[in-house]
This record gives structure tokens, C-alpha cells and sequence, in this order.
């Protein structure tokens, strides 16, 4: 496994003008995950985007630990982990042993979002906070100077395969300004319904890391390099 740090430099450094895609691992083939993994790599993801939901944050399951953790060898992409669940500090570990570089908590969650941002920093993880679409941006912008990554969800957290909700650009374009005004590394990262038209309007609006699901592992004749090169 290389250096966790070593590939957390994608999203520590500044500036950061180039857009990374993280394919979601939620739309991959199930019989065959390990070569899926390996097949958006060669294509040229740099991060993979692993969707964990516990069945109460979100009305659905995914998988655990212990999957991230087999897949972990097959990969030196950085692992990037969407915990939808509701108690982030309880299962941080699990995932940063398994092999996690980055973990993304959402503020919704009960918990006191300074606390986990904390408990994700101890663990050696750069730190993520995510938004529903109906939370106001304001929810995160006290956090914003201590996290590496703001998720801003463009679909309703809980399935693959949504369409995307353009409502929530001016949200991105909010929070680009904050983060450019704070001048400091912090990805801006989208989730849900990220294909080649909502791919060029979220990057207009100031996001850096572009998650795609279905637009990749479903991509026409499986060409996931084209899939990939037509979000940037
Ligand atoms: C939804 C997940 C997404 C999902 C995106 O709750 O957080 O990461 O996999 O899938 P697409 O790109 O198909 O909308
Ligand atoms: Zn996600």
C-alpha cells in the first residue's frame, strides 16, 4: 500500500487547479469489484469514491470495512470514504484500518462536527464534511478552515443512478468563494448525477473533485477512459 500522505497531497496541495475524478465503487460490477477497481485506475481516476451507508442516515445499505479493506491491494488510488452513517466516530477507525485515506462525516449526523473532524485528523485521515441538498451552506461554513474537503451532494444521499439537482450550483459557487477567501487547500468536492452536461456546470461553479457512479461503470462499450475524460 503506498503512503497514505504521499496521495492525501492531492487534496493538501494549493492551488489546486487540476480536477480529480473519483468514481463511485457503488455502481461498479458486484461479481467482479477488484477489476473494476483496477480498470478506472488504468483509465486515469486518481481517487475512488466508496459509499458506505448504514440503513439509518440513509433509507439503504452498501457494504463495510472489511470489502474496502479486500479491495485495499488492488489499488494505489487514494481512498476516498462517503461515511452516510450516523455515527461517524464509532466506525471511523474501522474504515482507516481498512485502508481509507480520506474520510467525509455529513453534518447532519448528531454529532458535534468538530469533535469528528478531530477524531478523522487523529487517525492520520485527511477530513471531509458533507451537506444534504436541503442543508444550507451555512451549516458548514464554520468547519470549513478545519477540514481538507466540502462534499456537497447534488442528489439526495442514499442511491446511485439519481438525476442531478441544479438547484444546488449556487451552493458550490458559495462555497468556492469561502474557500478561496480562506486561501487554504480544501477540495470542493460533488456527488450525484455527475455526467458530461452537470460535470462542466459544477466545474464553472468551482468544484475540484468530481464524483461520478454510473456515468463511469456504466459508461457506453465500458470505455472508462473516455467516461473519465469527458467530466474534467
Ligand atoms: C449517493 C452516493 C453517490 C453515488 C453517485 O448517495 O453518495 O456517491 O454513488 O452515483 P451516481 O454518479 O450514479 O449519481
Ligand atoms: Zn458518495
Amino acid at each position: 500500500m503506498a503512503d497514505a500522505i504521499q496521495k492525501n497531497k492531492l487534496f493538501t496541495q494549493w492551488p489546486q487547479e487540476r480536477i480529480l475524478v473519483a468514481p463511485s465503487l457503488l455502481a461498479a460490477r458486484y461479481d467482479r469489484l477488484a477489476e473494476e477497481v483496477a480498470a478506472v485506475e488504468k483509465a486515469g481516476a486518481e481517487v475512488l469514491h466508496l459509499d458506505i451507508m448504514d440503513g439509518h442516515f440513509v433509507p439503504n445499505l452498501s457494504f463495510g470495512a472489511d470489502l474496502v479493506k479486500a479491495l485495499r491491494p488492488a489499488s494505489e488510488m487514494l481512498f476516498d470514504v462517503h461515511l452516510m452513517i450516523t455515527d461517524p466516530i464509532k466506525y471511523a477507525p474501522r474504515f482507516r484500518a481498512a485502508g481509507a485515506d480520506h474520510i467525509t462525516f455529513h453534518v447532519e449526523v448528531l454529532e458535534d462536527s468538530a469533535k469528528v473532524i478531530d477524531a478523522i485528523h487523529a487517525l492520520g485521515c485527511t477530513a471531509g464534511i458533507s451537506l444534504r441538498p436541503a442543508t444550507p451552506v451555512e451549516a458548514v461554513l464554520p468547519y470549513l478552515d478545519k477540514v481538507e474537503m466540502v462534499l456537497v451532494m447534488t442528489v439526495e444521499p442514499g442511491f446511485g443512478g439519481q438525476s442531478f439537482h441544479g438547484e444546488q450550483l449556487p451552493k458550490i459557487q458559495k462555497l468556492r468563494a469561502a474557500i478561496d477567501a480562506i486561501g487554504k487547500p480544501i477540495r470542493l468536492e460533488v456527488d450525484g448525477g455527475i455526467a458530461k452536461e452537470s460535470a462542466a456546470l459544477v466545474r464553472q461553479s468551482g468544484a475540484d473533485v468530481l464524483v461520478a457512479g454510473s456515468s463511469v461503470f456504466r459508461a457506453k462499450d465500458g470505455d472508462y477512459k473516455n467516461a473519465i475524460d469527458v467530466l474534467r
